[in-house]
């Protein structure tokens, strides 16, 4: 056996929490386990449960070396529970409770909360899984495939990590909702995910880019704020799921670069100068920009929602309980309390939008979702880079927070994606300028044809520059035969 540290690599359940000698948890998680290979069996990747897969599995949380990386079948993938070190005396670092030693087991008074916060982080991961279930079938190359599999075989593992918080600390009502996060499903109507973007359709590759870009970057905004959680083992938890949350943020963004690319190559080869040239674009058999811009649109503006309202009495008794920090709350320069103090927050007044300072505590999810929009900001710029470097007059651009909106201030609105107020008719004739119109839809599953030839990817798509665990380009990234 390799150094893997303290991980115990061998039971069914490889873990980092000493299992073994926690007998009541154990049985907990050996209990729900049948339930949860069901689940997978049903909902996971449709018709490659059996393929050999060529996965990182996490062995070690040891930032230098946790992965490994091997051919598997994915029911049979090591969904280890993997807590990051234990950091020796940590102190709360925000909130009511600030300065006082982290909690290493729930505080009394805030069970509800917490259980809460932790059934609504862990009713996303299998989410995802199901809504990319059957993307599979028209994956654009092996690579991608893999990639693909790899961000759900991790978001079952986000699963388990979830679960085991509710077993190990919150007794028959933690096994309760153990196992409904197994009952739901995605866009089931009388049994969905907990969140809206969750249950949306991803019906296509570039919906699978743009949800690991735009919606998986949520994931990893949520985890930062619950990393600096005081209930010590959520911290723990969500500092090593940020460590594979990476990779998913990796894949959308370099999956949309290299459609970019793609595009703008073809577009060269053929002498096409204008981007906005749709019919002659689609000739060449890739993705026209405006209809990739009116993609991000569509997903920036369903994971905004996940943010919730911009005024939060929830976030701010999270934030003041010491639940739920901020991003980066160590290196934020301010008192950490935030009894006192403003935040800036657009609002709806009089059917305009303006900019109101309102009490930094109420403004917590704002801020969240501010930050956000600087972390999303970063790929766009790549994505336009690759742009300009074709010479092509084009330039990806995040619509306005007030567009196309469900929960919030803006939700009662229809704005066009610079922020102008639209009547409803206006709108309902404008949309599929902003949104992704029943053509563009049937125009990008044209293009969802497989290529399950290694070495070899779709046309619409360019090859990644490296491959994953520096394997060569005609590497057999899972193997069909
Ligand atoms: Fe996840
Ligand atoms: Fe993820």
């Amino acid at each position: 056996m390799n150094d893997i540290g303290n991980v115990d690599y061998e039971g069914l359940i490889p873990n980092n929490v000493d299992l073994a000698h926690d007998t009541r948890v154990k049985h907990a998680l050996e209990r729900w386990h049948p339930g949860y290979l069901d689940w997978w069996n049903d909902m996971g990747p449709e018709g490659f449960q059996e393929k050999l897969v060529y996965l990182r599995t996490a062995v070690s949380v040891d930032p230098k070396g946790w992965a490994k990386f091997d051919y598997v079948r994915m029911p049979e993938y090591k969904w280890g529970i993997l807590l990051a070190p234990q950091v020796p005396d940590r102190k709360i670092g925000f909130g009511a409770h600030k300065g006082e030693p982290a909690w290493q087991e729930v505080p009394g008074e805030y069970r509800a909360m917490l259980r809460r916060l932790i059934v609504i982080q862990g009713d996303t991961e299998p989410a995802s899984v199901e809504q990319q279930r059957f993307l599979g079938k028209t994956a654009p190359s092996l690579y991608d495939m893999r990639n693909l599999f790899q961000v759900n075989v991790e978001e079952g593992r986000h699963l388990w990590a979830m679960v085991y918080l509710l077993q190990k600390y919150f007794g028959a009502d933690g096994r309760e909702e153990a196992e409904e996060l197994l009952q739901r499903r995605s866009g089931d109507p009388d049994t969905p995910r907990m969140l809206g973007a969750f249950n949306e359709k991803t019906p296509d590759w570039l919906s699978f880019f743009m949800f690991t870009y735009f919606t998986d970057r949520d994931g990893k905004m949520q985890l930062e704020a619950l990393a600096r959680s005081g209930f010590d083992p959520l911290s723990r938890t969500c500092r090593f799921m940020l460590t594979e949350e990476a990779h998913h943020m990796f894949v959308g963004e370099t999956g949309v670069g290299r459609i970019v690319e793609r595009t703008c190559q073809a577009m060269a080869e053929a002498g096409v100068a204008d981007p906005h040239d749709v019919a002659r674009v689609r000739k060449l058999g890739v993705i026209d920009l405006p209809t990739l811009q009116k993609k991000a649109n569509l997903h920036f503006s369903l994971t905004l929602d996940l943010f919730g309202s911009e005024i939060s009495t929830n976030a701010a008794n999270a934030f003041h309980a010491g639940l739920k920090g901020r991003f980066r709350e160590e290196r934020i320069d301010d008192d950490h309390v935030l009894e006192r103090g403003t935040y800036p927050v657009l609002r709806l007044k009089d059917h305009k939008i303006v900019n109101e300072d309102v009490p930094a505590l109420s403004g917590l999810n704002m801020r969240l979702r501010d930050d956000y929009v600087t972390d999303c900001n970063i790929g766009v710029s790549r994505w336009n880079a690759v742009i300009d470097r074709y010479g092509v007059k084009f330039k990806i651009k995040l619509p306005h927070v007030a567009f196309h909106r469900h929960i919030g201030e803006f939700a009662a609105v229809h704005a066009d994606a610079d922020g102008n107020i639209l009547a409803d008719a206006e709108w309902e004739k404008r949309r599929d300028e902003f949104l992704p119109s029943a053509g563009d839809r049937a125009f990008i599953e044209s293009l969802m044809q497989p290529q399950y030839e290694p070495a070899k990817f779709a046309g619409w798509i360019a090859p990644p520059k490296v491959g994953i665990d520096n394997k060569p380009g005609d590497f057999e990234y899972v193997k069909i035969a």
